[in-house]
């Protein structure tokens, strides 16, 4: 079927066909403004992980004011909030709390004057946490909550000195996407929802406080300000202290390490000016003010992280030769596509991740070219294939996800971010470049400080670019893409000549064990050669790949990990001293997941060795990845026991 020509929204066959419903387009016009840009809008509430009423009372702004405490482990003191009433027939403010412990709760009269208030707490949910609900009164739109988290609240990591890479200094930092802003402070923990916030943080001597936002100097209290006033969703909320320097990369841009690391660090990321200057020409200007990355304690579980003015980054991504900056291409992006624009509920968590690996692919083809834009896009596909072939259900490779979603956790798979990727991609082939890069830069515009759904996304692109070239897609290839499994008919693969090259070279090796010269060789090209066996690899191939390439131990580790993925696999264990001491001194989640689930799913001895290992690092991993592992041995437990 060919689209509609009517740009009469909720009557065009375009939406009809695509079984939306009509009346969320009314939904998201603005009631009013803020100070800033963020308006209040009348949301349906679409947010089944959160506690918040946010239909009904919406939270504006927080102020935090807080000691840092590392001997107890805790952040204490007072988060006030604000916030504007939607209904008036609301009389209660619900917020998202976990493991935090409440001493008492303030309400400002309209008076003026500060009173106790009282508030009560449901009982705890294992995903959710407590609720906490507020009754305020007539006119009331500040409440100030007195409280501190807990040692162990899943957002946040405090690391012995010991366990820091100077020895002598603690540290601390943060991970609130996508559950554990509410382990730091209570808030309405939703991306539907968006703040402006300030912080007041008193650390000890000698420790360096830095926050997603502006920061000043220490004043005379030696207490440390920060202030963001740009409205962000409470997953962008972040904090870092440590002994951390800093070193300028330009007039906005640096980065922040600890001293051993910081000027690799500087080199390894020179090039992000760049990055932003790609950007900023193909979907406007850098919208936050300062523009700096921070790269963590090994233990980071993620590669990159988005929070705004300040990326935090994983140090496995210091490679020396700058192979691995598609991260900051990735995080810097999404400072349009997830800050600017944000994913009004995890079920969307494709309008972030794809949009922004997206933008991230098209920078770097800006910068680098296409033939390494084109390497990235098939390591992606690699990926996004493995992905749907284990997905425990198809729904969860639709890039709108079910509204059963059970964790969003399963919103962040290689779905969300490659499919999402492709899709635009897709759209970009059929509307062409010309039409398709002026209307993703509207859409960042037009959507400015909001949080949108896939839905608001689809009516944009039905008024925007489909009216006006109504023959370039039908609703029915758009339907398969969006709520459809896997990578639907109109999926063009891409095609890599280098990766060709990688292929007959694999070839050749597994017939008569050369692979021709390979000095030239990327990281993308090693990883495409070692990703690709069709069969198990036998014990004495592995041993005499080590000895053709030395993969072991090496000091990339995008190569190391493939390579003890296919020294798992072979049941290889001549691997094993350099396996645990990668999985002792790396924490991110992308590869030690994988390296588990791989050991604990093999057989009895590796699972054994895997759980002996898992056992001595457990303690230095986050509390996210702990999670994540503990349930991978469960699993893999629970189904040998079967
Ligand atoms: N926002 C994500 C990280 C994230 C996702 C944190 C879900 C918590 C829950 C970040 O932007 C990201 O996607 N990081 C990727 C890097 C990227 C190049 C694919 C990562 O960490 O690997
Ligand atoms: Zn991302």
């Amino acid at each position: 079927m060919r689209l509609f020509r009517s740009t009469a929204l909720i009557t065009s066959p375009f939406i009809l066909a695509l079984g939306l419903n009509a009346c969320s387009a009314d939904t998201t016009k603005p009631l009013e403004k803020t100070t800033e840009q963020a308006p209040i809008v009348k949301i349906v509430k679409d947010d089944k992980f959160t506690y918040a009423n946010y239909d009904k009372v919406r939270m504006t702004h927080l102020s935090l004011n807080l000691d840092v405490n590392f001997e107890d482990k805790v952040l204490d003191g007072t988060a006030t909030i604000d916030f504007k009433i939607i209904d008036d027939n609301a009389h209660t403010l619900h917020l998202d709390t976990k493991d935090l412990t409440i001493r008492s709760v303030q309400g400002l009269a309209s008076s003026g004057e500060w009173s106790a208030m009282d508030y009560t707490l449901s009982d705890e949910d294992e995903i959710l946490g407590t609720r906490l609900e507020i009754p305020f009164s007539k006119g009331m739109n500040k409440v100030r909550i007195d409280y501190k988290t807990s040692p162990t609240a899943e957002g946040l990591q405090w690391l012995s000195p010991e366990q820091t890479a100077g020895k002598e200094k603690p540290y601390l930092f943060s991970q609130a996407q996508a559950l554990n802003a509410r382990t730091m402070t209570p808030v309405q923990d939703t991306p539907a929802v968006r703040i402006t916030y300030d912080a007041t943080l008193r650390v000890p001597d000698g420790l360096l406080p830095l926050m997603s936002a502006e920061q000043s100097k220490k004043d005379k209290n030696g207490e440390y300000h920060f202030k963001m006033p740009q409205p962000i969703p409470s997953y962008l909320l972040a904090i870092a202290v440590g002994d951390i320097k800093f070193k300028a990369i330009n007039d906005h841009i640096g980065v922040y390490a600890e001293q051993y690391i910081l000027d690799a660090s500087a080199d390894e990321f020179s090039e992000t000016p760049l990055m932003e200057a790609s950007n900023a020409k193909l979907y406007g200007p850098y919208r936050w003010g300062r523009y700096d990355l921070i790269v963590l304690p090994p233990s980071f579980p993620f590669g990159g992280m988005e929070n705004p003015r300040l990326s935090f980054m994983t140090p496995t991504l210091i490679a020396g030769d700058k192979s691995l900056t598609n991260v900051v291409a990735h995080e810097l992006a999404h400072s349009w596509s997830g800050n600017l624009v944000t994913n009004s509920s995890w079920r969307d968590a494709w309008l972030n991740e794809g949009f922004t690996s997206y933008v991230e692919n098209r920078v770097m083809e800006d910068l680098y070219g296409v033939e390494r834009a084109v390497m990235e896009q098939v390591l992606g596909l690699e990926d996004v294939k493995r992905s749907i072939e284990n997905a425990s259900r198809p729904e969860l490779t639709h890039l709108k996800l079910p509204t059963d979603l059970a964790h969003p956790d399963d919103a962040f798979t290689n779905v969300a971010y490659v499919k999402g990727q492709f899709f635009l991609q897709f759209l970009e082939q059929r509307f062409g470049r010309d039409n398709f890069d002026p209307f993703l830069k509207n859409y960042f515009n037009h959507f400015a400080f909001q949080s949108v759904t896939t839905e608001d996304f689809i009516k944009y692109l039905h008024d925007e670019l489909h009216v006006k070239n109504p023959d370039a897609l039908t609703s029915e290839e758009l339907k398969a893409w969006v709520y459809g499994p896997g990578l639907p008919d109109t999926f063009i693969t891409p095609i890599s000549d280098a990766f060709t090259k990688v292929d007959a070279a694999r070839t050749a090796w597994l017939d008569d064990g050369t692979v021709g010269d390979t000095s030239s060789w990327s990281t993308h090209e090693w990883l495409h050669f070692l990703n690709n066996f069709s069969e198990t690899l036998s014990k004495e191939q592995l041993k005499k790949m080590n000895e053709d390439f030395n993969f072991n131990g090496h000091q990339n580790a995008e190569i190391a990990f493939a390579w003890y993925m296919q020294a798992i696999q072979g049941n290889y264990s001549k691997v094993d001293k350099e396996l645990e001491s990668f999985l002792m001194t790396v924490g991110r989640g992308k590869f030690i997941y994988r390296l588990y689930g791989a050991l604990a799913g093999l057989n009895e001895d590796a699972r054994t060795w895997a759980k002996e290992v898992y056992v001595k690092a457990r303690p230095g991993y986050h509390p996210i990845a702990q999670r994540r592992i503990d349930a991978i041995f469960t699993k893999a437990e629970a189904k040998v026991e079967q």
